[in-house]
């Protein structure tokens, strides 16, 4: 599931094919059809759909869209890579244990919105990522994987960030590996 620039879902799909993460990425869903991540999907050639949640009467509605299409895949596990939208318990409670976030702080500082710009507003020394499952609390659910980073001194925005992506796209795949593995 993405809704930017899907960095972390392309950081994905090169980790299956490079056999790093014993997994198939079958389906990409997207809330946006002109987000960077749908033409990524394109170049790798994996199907995407696209779920409008302008086209949904409120979050449920838009989550049972999501969760018949990924019945409908048969997908065991779902990853919100760079998702922008707050999940309801249709989604949740459909993929327990098995649906996997990446935000960008060290949680549990840093939740919502804009977690590089709270952590540069704070004035912390160290920021960072977190893959963790997700429930019912946003950014709340079980930790799965952290990476920090400095922050440098004349960093802004698009530098730290950057640094961040970075670790994203090594931590999100060691996440899912290890929900799967818990999967049995
Ligand atoms: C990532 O940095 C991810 O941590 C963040 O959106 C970015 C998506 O980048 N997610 C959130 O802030 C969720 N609260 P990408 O589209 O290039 O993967």
């Amino acid at each position: 599931m993405a809704s930017g620039q899907g960095s972390n879902f392309e950081a994905l799909v090169e980790a299956c094919r490079r056999d790093d993460l014993q997994a198939d990425v079958v389906l990409l869903a997207v809330n946006n059809a002109d987000c960077g991540a749908v033409e990524r999907a394109e170049r790798l050639g994996i199907t995407t759909e696209l779920h409008d949640h302008r086209s949904h009467p409120n979050r449920d509605s838009l989550d049972q869209a999501l969760v018949t299409s990924f019945r409908r895949a048969a997908i065991d596990l779902v990853v919100m890579a760079g998702w922008m939208r707050i999940v309801t318990p249709r989604l949740i409670t459909a993929f327990p244990e098995r649906l996997v976030n990446i935000h960008p702080s060290l949680l549990p500082s840093f939740k919502g919105l804009d977690g590089v710009g709270q952590a540069l507003a704070a004035g912390v020394t160290l920021a960072g990522c977190t893959a963790h499952l997700v429930n019912e609390a946003v950014d709340g659910g079980r930790i799965l994987v952290q990476a920090a980073v400095p922050v440098l001194p004349g960093d802004d925005h698009a530098t730290l960030s950057r640094r961040i992506q970075v670790e994203e796209h090594r931590i999100l795949p060691l996440a899912v590996a290890l929900v799967a593995a818990a999967q049995g």
